[in-house]
């Protein structure tokens, strides 16, 4: 590119992100807590969170708690792209095929699958299109002592996964909700940690 052709490229972009500034501000903090009704009310705390075995009438050990599948379970994509990517129904056909046929929405979803229909999540996490983000990037991201830079443990020592940081404690969630504002403030706060040493370039997130 030329000198001349890219001053243009930049200063269209500038003037591009100075019109949806407006826009941008106003919805900046509106994001946090929004958790969209689904079409199949999909419980985070039951598939993802951790087993709870309770006893029942008969003593036996039932479990009343989560069934503990990881989150790289459905949402394969993370650590290698872009996109996170949601499940297709076929996933959740590799139990509920046979597991789960006597619930009412275990039914909706063979529903979906049966008419070879995508089930249409709604969209929790939406970042404007001017804003380039990347989960492998994050996931992948090391230190000097190549640990992983974003946190894999709580402050008590317990095992998390990495998403925790931005997502929250989505195993412990019947519904997703957006756990952070999701701003331009909030990814540069990280950013500029000194343990994450991270782009703080306009153009690392607006290309
Ligand atoms: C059994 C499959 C399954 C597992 C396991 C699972 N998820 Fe999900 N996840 C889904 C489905 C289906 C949706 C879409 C429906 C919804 O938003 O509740 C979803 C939605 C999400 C969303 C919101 C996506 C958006 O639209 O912005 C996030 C964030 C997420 N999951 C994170 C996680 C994390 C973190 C874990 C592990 C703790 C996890 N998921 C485990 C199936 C799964
Ligand atoms: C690894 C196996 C497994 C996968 C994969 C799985 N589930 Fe489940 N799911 C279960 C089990 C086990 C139950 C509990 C069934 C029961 O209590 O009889 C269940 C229960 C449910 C229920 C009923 C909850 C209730 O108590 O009414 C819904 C809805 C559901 N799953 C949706 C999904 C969706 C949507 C997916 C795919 C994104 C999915 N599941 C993937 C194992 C799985
Ligand atoms: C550094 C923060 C960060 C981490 C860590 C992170 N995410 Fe995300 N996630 C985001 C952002 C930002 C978006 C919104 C992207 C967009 O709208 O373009 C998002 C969106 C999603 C979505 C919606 C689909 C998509 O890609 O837009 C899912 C599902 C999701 N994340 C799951 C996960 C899972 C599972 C993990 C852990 C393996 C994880 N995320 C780790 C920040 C993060
Ligand atoms: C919890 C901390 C954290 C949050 C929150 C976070 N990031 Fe990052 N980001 C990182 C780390 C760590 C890296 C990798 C730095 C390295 O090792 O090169 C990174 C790298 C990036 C890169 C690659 C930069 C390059 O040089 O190519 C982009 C783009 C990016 N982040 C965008 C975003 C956006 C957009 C958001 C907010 C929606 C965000 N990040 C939120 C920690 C974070
Ligand atoms: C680490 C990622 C990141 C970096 C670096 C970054 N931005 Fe942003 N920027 C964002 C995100 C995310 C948004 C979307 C905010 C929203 O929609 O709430 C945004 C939004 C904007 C907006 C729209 C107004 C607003 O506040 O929502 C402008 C203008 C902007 N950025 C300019 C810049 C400039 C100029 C730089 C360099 C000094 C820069 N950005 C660096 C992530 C980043």
């Amino acid at each position: 590119m030329t000198g001349r052709s890219r001053r243009v490229r930049a200063a269209v972009v500038v003037i591009g992100l100075l019109l949806t500034a407006a826009l941008g501000y106003a919805f900046s903090n509106v994001r946090k807590g929004y958790a969209p009704r689904q079409p199949i009310p999909f419980s985070h705390k039951r598939m993802a969170g951790a087993p709870l075995l309770q006893a029942n009438a008969a003593g036996e050990p039932v479990n009343v708690g989560g069934f503990g599948i990881p989150c790289v379970y459905c949402h394969t994509m993370p650590y290698k792209g872009r996109h996170s990517t949601l499940p297709s129904t076929a996933v959740c056909m590799n139990c509920h095929s046979t597991v789960g046929l006597n619930k009412e929405w275990v039914l909706r979803l063979k529903e979906y699958w049966d008419r070879g229909e995508p089930i249409p999540w709604v969209k929790v996490h939406d970042l404007p299109d001017f804003v380039y983000f990347d989960h492998s990037v994050h996931l992948t991201a090391k230190n000097e002592r190549g640990e992983p830079k974003l946190p894999v443990v709580e402050e008590q020592g317990k095992r998390m996964p990495p998403c925790q940081t931005c997502h929250g404690k989505v195993d412990q969630m019947e519904i997703v909700s957006v756990q952070h504002s999701f701003n331009m403030q909030w990814c540069l706060d990280c950013h500029r940690k000194p343990e994450m040493r991270a782009s703080t370039d306009c153009v690392a997130c607006h290309r």
